[in-house]
C-alpha cells in the first residue's frame, strides 16, 4: 500500500484469527531490522519473537495474540525507549501492509520471562500479531486529535 495512504488506515487490532506464517514473520523483522535507532547503536538492541503457547499464556494483555514480538535493549534509557517506539511501529506498518492484524503493546513488557529474552537486554516494548479478518481501509481521522502550532 502507498505509504501515506497506509499511515491513515493502520489501527491497533485485537483480535486475531490465525499464526502468521514464517515468511511473514521473516518480513516483519525485516522491518525492524530497518529501523532507526539513536547513534545507530544497532548492537544495543534486540528483536525476539515469541510463539511458544507456554510464554504467550503467562503474558498480561496480548488478546491471544499467536506472535508477540518483544524489542529489548541493553540499560534502557530515553534514546532506547524512542529508537524502539519507531522499530515497533515500522513492525507494526509491515504487519498491516501484509494484511496482518498488529498492535502496539507495552501492557505484555512486565510478564515477559526473562529467560525469553537475550541475557542482558531488558524488554521495553513489544509488538502483537496475527492474522485478521479486518480491513484496512480509509480511517476519518480528526485533524486536530493531536493539535499542532506552526512558528515561522
Ligand atoms: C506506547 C504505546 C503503548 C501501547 N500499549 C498498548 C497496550 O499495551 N495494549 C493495547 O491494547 N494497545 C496499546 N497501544 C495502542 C494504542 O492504544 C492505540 O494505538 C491508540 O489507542 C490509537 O488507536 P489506533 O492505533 O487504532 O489509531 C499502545 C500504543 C502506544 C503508542
Amino acid at each position: 500500500m502507498e505509504t501515506l495512504k497506509m499511515l491513515n488506515a493502520r489501527k491497533a487490532v485485537r483480535q486475531y484469527s490465525g499464526q502468521i506464517d514464517d515468511d511473514q514473520l521473516k518480513q516483519i523483522l525485516t522491518a525492524g531490522n530497518e529501523g532507526p535507532v539513536g547513534m545507530g547503536e544497532y548492537k544495543n538492541y534486540r528483536l525476539t519473537a515469541i510463539q511458544d503457547p507456554e510464554i504467550l499464556q503467562k503474558l498480561n494483555g496480548i488478546y491471544e495474540a499467536p506472535t508477540v514480538i518483544v524489542v529489548s535493549a541493553k540499560d534502557p534509557g530515553p534514546m532506547e525507549y524512542i529508537s524502539i517506539g519507531a522499530i515497533v511501529h515500522n513492525m507494526e506498518l509491515a504487519a498491516e501492509d501484509l494484511g496482518l492484524g498488529a498492535n502496539y503493546n507495552m501492557a505484555s513488557v512486565k510478564s515477559i520471562p526473562s529467560d525469553a529474552l537475550p541475557s542482558g537486554f531488558t524488554g521495553v516494548f513489544a509488538l502483537t500479531v496475527g492474522q485478521t479478518d479486518q480491513q484496512f481501509t480509509s480511517r476519518n481521522i480528526a485533524p486536530h486529535r493531536i493539535e499542532s502550532n506552526i512558528v515561522k
